[in-house]
């Protein structure tokens, strides 16, 4: 058996991506599942245009030179002994802030390029008419996504940074992979998860009020995208036989080691610490010095911590087993975990959004009425 073939439930049903022929079968017309047409409609609800003023508003300005975008506890390599010698002005450290959000945001840019062109791959390879339409809906949001926050980065900063080496190479990964679970884990659950979790963060601390706008919007999307990843998980992985599921957690488990343990490392990041004429070894020779003064059980807290959002979203699908759990186990508290409620982080955050829009789209909608009479 194709490794493409672990979906187990008809609405996730795949093909090859160069099968199309498969999509002219008669029957198939028929047979349109309607287990996404209230996620599909819903996107009227929460429409949002990022190049309509009304709703976000680019020229909002921002003293990028005396405000740091984040309190200055929020960004922990100032506390390196390193860092903090040689960034010993109060507008250098400022500086090094809002550099480090320019990472953080052209990460996302990339991210969300990948989001638009796994969405429009899975309309490629899902059999389902029903799957096809939620897929062709979330690809045209990411599209706005990726205007979105081009459009921040060139306001705040005028240019992104490189992709790193790290989620590069996932993003690639999984975009090219015809199997439709490592699509769906690799994007819908773990990458959408981490957005999630970032964004979070990014609307409850970054003091710049386009970005706390910019980060609502995009979540009254998000949490939709996530819900797909986990609602493939809850129909699939309790079918799979014990062989599969091993195949589909060893998968999990190689995007959250990318995704958790590489992307953040100082070695990656050359291209802000060079800007302030730090190198990027002895920053890692630092982290490695600090870590090993901690509490080797000193585990992540905090409801927005992007790697326990992430390991969250595993366990309670079930991808975790006794095979991986001590590789998560040492980073986070698996019984605390396991007893949280279901609800993810940020649904807060997006149904306030999402009522935000309403009210703006309900207007509208008024008006159009109006002008076509
Ligand atoms: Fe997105
Ligand atoms: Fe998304």
């Amino acid at each position: 058996m194709a490794d493409g073939d672990i979906t187990k439930d008809l609405m996730y049903g795949a093909v090859a991506p160069d099968d199309f022929e498969s999509m002219l079968e008669l029957d198939r017309y028929g047979a349109r599942s309607t287990a996404f047409d209230k996620i599909i409609s819903a996107t009227h609800d929460h429409f949002w245009d990022p190049l309509d003023p009304k709703y976000i508003d680019f020229a909002t300005p921002f003293d990028m030179e005396n405000e740091a975008m984040l309190p200055e506890e929020l960004q922990p390599m100032l506390k390196l002994p390193y860092v903090a010698e040689t960034l010993a002005d109060p507008k250098q450290r400022i500086a090094f802030i809002n550099h480090m959000q320019l990472w953080n945001f052209s990460s996302i840019l990339h991210g969300e390029q990948g989001a638009l062109n796994l969405s429009a791959s899975l309309c490629h390879v899902l059999k389902d008419q029903g799957a096809q339409e939620y897929a062709a809906n979330q690809t045209r949001e990411e599209a706005r996504h990726v205007t979105a926050f081009a459009k921040y980065i060139k306001a705040r900063w005028g240019r992104p940074v490189e992709c790193g080496a790290a989620l590069k190479s996932l993003l690639t990964e999984i975009i090219e992979a015809p199997e439709v679970y490592k699509k769906i884990i690799g994007m819908q659950m773990l990458v959408e998860g981490l957005a999630m979790g970032a964004f979070a963060n990014g609307y409850k601390h970054n003091r710049d009020p386009l970005a706390k706008r910019l980060f609502q919007l995009v979540m009254t999307d998000e949490a939709f995208h996530h819900k797909f990843g986990k609602i493939w998980a809850d129909r699939t992985v309790p079918m799979m036989t014990e062989a599969e599921r091993n195949i589909v957690e060893d998968w999990a488990a190689h995007c959250a080691q990318s995704l958790l343990f590489n992307q953040g490392s100082p070695l990656q990041q050359q291209v802000i610490y060079g800007t302030f004429g730090l190198d990027p070894e002895r920053v890692m020779a630092d982290v490695v010095a600090r870590r090993r003064t901690r509490d080797p059980n000193r585990k992540m807290r905090g409801e927005t911590n992007v790697f326990r959002v992430l390991i969250k979203t595993l366990l309670k699908a079930g991808l975790i087993t006794d095979r991986t759990r001590g590789f998560y186990a040492m980073y986070v508290d698996m019984e605390e975990l396991a007893a949280e409620g279901d609800r993810m982080v940020g649904d807060e955050i997006a149904e306030d959004g999402i009522r935000f829009l309403q009210a703006i789209n309900f207007r509208d909608r008024a008006g159009v009425a109006v002008a076509a009479e």
